[in-house]
């Protein structure tokens, strides 16, 4: 079993298949953490020590709580280190003290509400452990889930108000874990838009470091997924603790090494934009936080998460292999109509395309960015036949289609805002602030969810749909709500969060056989929360090959291929150019490949050039969407990059080198060091290659352009 109570000394250890996680009960009331790593690797004593100037728990002396490695610790109550919940009590004291009550084990987990959390398998277990604010009878439930194959254990709590006054949750954390070490170096993931997910790596220090979002989304700023590593650690040896949240809105992310030189990791809503009423008999349950650790460095951490994503995390998908599309955005814009697309589809069938994804401009008086959002039917002059037509003659060309939405979103110029000022996040006689000229409706306001049923169940009838892009164009600012009382304002980002959830599951019930596609503006809630939904999302805005090369490295650092859509685009001007085209796509082909182009005015010579890439994908695809990850070389730290995929029998193995800035005439050897050794490998033009060739590596040529790639395929003889 993963989950064990050793009753003779005290000590619960949770298993999966390479890792450890330990804690110990002591005199049956304090809940102290012992371990978390490799197995066979600690003792389970406890390394405690007395200090004079720090408070003690009066008959154990001994028993310093800022001096304890904990699981999950109370504010202000001995432990200055930072607190995993804080909640203020009547008398408008936020002290927090945790009590051990008793745990159980049990199979499978329990739901998390309205919360995206990971799916259970046959060897899920879980660990429930009580514990009590015996002052306010605040019970705090923290539940332990086992994922054992793919090494990854996730943690969330459940607060209850089982007393008699109203409580306020002022911080609140998902996952707490104290490291006995602080030799660490922190990868975290910056960025912006058009520029998501840059890997940096910095040693961590004494006090606090911390990834975060106040954005009321997951953010390009700053991804919840991040990693405390050896500093020897690389992509194949050294250790690595891996973390991520399973939410898409604002988190908080801290990293605090404290005076005894341990390390405390969590994870959770934090408090800076956070609060809630706690009244009497209700309760809470917080997002779900995830973490694996590894001694085989950061490529095995990616390629837990990866495994525990495919498994646990993404949906099952309606198609039996993912469409190619072709999506005219950026090559039309906002100028869209019905003859146009239609043009779109017929090329994209001739090309070898699977579907057309008509995108922004389709429906209200959306003509550019300044209107429309909000009014959800199809414009009359651009449909003249209505949407249900179109959409027939789309498929009379033989090919799917899928439609833009952003259902959060409103302009003020528009019928719905003109009709519902109050609908959208603001503050109380506050100028309002725009972005993208738009405003963000809470969506926690029921009316609201009710009123974009409504609307889509009415656009959408009859009209055969095989594909949403879902978009959110804007983060959330002045983030208050007209249906919440003063004392519940701290709720509206969580609660908005919590209806978009519920929307979405909406749209994955009312359109089963719709492939759902998650958007922000590109990569914004590039997240576990919104993959929960969609197992593909929009990596980035900016499709410049040179330029996703490391948005795609940063990503696969957290998420597995599968989830990133990959497009080719107009951008570089490849209608014209077969060898831009081919970087485009040799770049691409490290997810699910897609297109972005004016494809009615590119050559017969580019068409054709496209349909061979596309036939070149397609006998890839598997191996990329579902094998494992290998990252060889870091772009962030050369003028190139190199990763293959794998599948677990390594039979086959797709290895890519790109080279993205000149670096002339260097040689580049690149190792497959995990290719079997014993093998021999035959490439795509016949030529044999013993394993152990592979492994020492596979040398490649830089030269004085930035568009050099080479895509090798390999499978064993
Ligand atoms: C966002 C998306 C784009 C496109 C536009 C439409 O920026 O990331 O792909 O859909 O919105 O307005």
């Amino acid at each position: 079993m993963p989950i064990n109570f050793n009753s003779q000394n005290n000590v619960i250890f949770i298993e999966t298949k390479n890792t450890v996680y330990a804690m110990k009960l002591l005199h049956d009331k304090f809940l102290v953490h012992l371990y978390y790593g490799e197995k066979g690797k600690f003792d389970i004593n406890l390394h405690n020590s007395w200090m004079d100037f720090s408070p003690d728990y009066n008959t154990w002396r001994n028993l310093v709580p800022e001096n304890l490695m904990t699981e999950y610790v109370g504010f202000d109550s001995g432990d200055w280190r930072a607190s995993s919940l804080r909640v203020k009590n009547k008398y408008g004291q936020s002290n927090v003290f945790l009590d051990y009550v008793g745990y159980r084990i049990f199979d499978g987990r329990l739901p998390l509400g309205d919360l995206p959390s990971a799916d259970a398998d046959e060897n899920t277990q879980t660990l429930e452990i009580s514990l009590i604010d015996n002052l306010t009878n605040l019970s705090v439930k923290l539940y332990y889930t086992v994922f054992p194959d793919s090494d990854v254990i996730s943690r969330y709590a459940v607060y209850e108000n089982n007393g008699e006054s109203a409580l306020t949750i002022e911080k609140s954390m998902s996952l707490t874990v104290d490291l006995d070490n602080c030799d660490f170096d922190m990868i975290s993931f910056y960025g912006n838009w058009d520029n998501e997910r840059n890997f940096e790596r910095y040693h961590i220090r004494h006090g606090l470091q911390s990834v975060y979002s106040r954005r009321g989304m997951s953010s390009h700023t700053l991804n919840p997924f991040f990693a405390l590593v050896s500093p020897d650690c690389d992509e194949n040896k050294g250790h690595a603790y891996g973390f991520n949240f399973v939410y898409s809105g604002n988190f908080l992310s801290e990293v605090e090494v404290d005076h005894l030189n341990h390390t405390r990791v969590q994870i959770g809503l934090g408090d800076e934009k956070f609060s809630w009423l706690l009244e009497k008999g209700e309760s809470f349950i917080t997002p779900e936080a995830v973490m694996t650790y590894t001694e085989n460095g950061y490529g095995q951490m990616s390629r837990n998460f990866h495994k525990f994503i495919r498994k646990h995390i993404l949906p099952p998908e309606p198609f039996n292999c993912r469409p190619v599309v072709i999506n005219p955005w950026e090559a039309v814009w906002f100028d869209i109509n019905e003859k146009m697309m239609l043009e779109f589809a017929e090329n994209a069938k001739k090309t070898g395309m699977d579907m057309l994804v008509m995108d922004d401009g389709w429906f209200g008086e959306r003509h550019n960015d300044r209107a429309g959002l909000g009014d959800w039917f199809a414009n009359k002059r651009k449909f003249p036949d209505g949407l249900k037509t179109f959409v027939d003659r789309v498929k009379a060309h033989g090919i799917k289609f899928g439609i833009w939405v952003e259902p959060e979103m409103v302009n003020p110029d528009s019928d719905l805002y003109r009709k519902h000022p109050d609908w959208c996040i603001h503050c109380v006689d506050r100028p309002r602030l725009f972005s993208r000229h738009q405003l963000v409706l809470d969506m926690g306001n029921e009316d609201v969810i009710n009123y974009l049923k409504e609307t889509f169940l009415k656009t959408f009838d009859g009209v055969a749909l095989d594909y949403f892009k879902w978009d959110c164009n804007r983060p959330l600012s002045q983030t208050g709500s007209a249906v919440l009382p003063a004392e519940r304002q701290g709720e509206a980002a969580h609660r908005h969060i919590l209806g978009v959830y519920k929307l979405q599951k909406w749209f994955k019930e009312t359109y089963p056989n719709c492939f759902l596609e998650n958007c922000a503006g590109g990569g914004g809630r590039y997240d576990l929360g919104m993959m929960k939904f969609s197992s593909m999302i929009w990596t980035s805005d900016n499709t410049i090959p040179q330029k996703r090369v490391k948005i795609q490295y940063g990503s696969l650092m957290g998420y597995p291929a599968a989830t990133m859509s990959c497009h080719v685009s107009n951008r570089g001007g490849i209608c014209e150019d077969a060898k831009q085209l081919k970087f485009h796509g040799d770049v691409a082909l490290a997810g699910a490949i897609g297109y972005e182009m004016h494809l009615p005015k590119a050559s017969d010579e580019m068409k054709k050039s496209i349909t061979n890439q596309i036939n070149a994908y397609r006998k890839y695809e598997k191996l990329i969407l579902t094998g494992e990850y290998y990252p060889v070389i870091n772009p962030f730290l050369n003028n190139y990059s190199a990763y293959y995929y794998m599948n677990e029998d390594k039979s086959e193995i797709l290895l890519s080198f790109i080279q993205f800035a000149p670096d002339s005439g260097k040689k580049v050897l690149v190792p497959v060091i995990y290719a079997d050794e014993n093998a021999v490998y035959i490439d795509e033009n016949g030529k044999e290659y013993a394993g152990k060739e592979l492994i020492n590596g596979m040398e490649f040529i830089c030269d004085d352009t930035d568009n050099n790639s080479d895509v090798l395929y390999f499978k064993k003889k």
